[in-house]
């Protein structure tokens, strides 16, 4: 008789998109791999506002042709802002970003990907403001 066993993704960090389990006691991986999002609390509607985004803010992560973050996206609510690739050696995985927004769509959200360990998701919220 064949073994029978349900598959589950939930401790395979490539599978979907990885938050922290308790953002109050980040594990080291976690730290490594957050995006940190900076930006203001609140902004003006239509009025542009500096966004930064950085992957290794609470414990540097890697950063050598055979590992490193590979892209960082930006995203309010799900409304896609930006994109960045980046060159493992060559780039650090710290972007600045002008952005603007006619109303939020939830709060500012960002994705990190590693090579390695997958797709990472850090959020901040965000009031626009007329
Ligand atoms: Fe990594």
């Amino acid at each position: 008789m064949a073994e029978e066993y349900e598959y589950t993704c939930d401790d395979d960090i490539l599978c979907g998109v990885n938050v922290p389990k308790d953002a109050s006691h980040l594990a080291e991986l976690e730290e490594k791999h957050l995006p940190v999002i900076t930006a203001p609390d609140t902004v003006n509607r239509n009025q542009s506002f500096e966004v930064t985004i950085e992957v290794g803010k609470y414990r540097k992560h890697p950063n050598e042709a055979s590992h490193f973050i590979e892209w960082i996206e930006l995203y309010s609510g799900d409304t896609f802002l930006a994109r960045t690739t980046l060159a493992g050696s060559f780039s650090e995985p710290r972007i600045t970003l002008p952005v603007k927004l006619t109303h939020a769509h939830g709060p500012l959200k960002a994705w990190g990907k590693c090579n390695i360990h997958g797709l990472w998701e850090g959020t901040k919220d965000l009031k626009v403001e007329e």
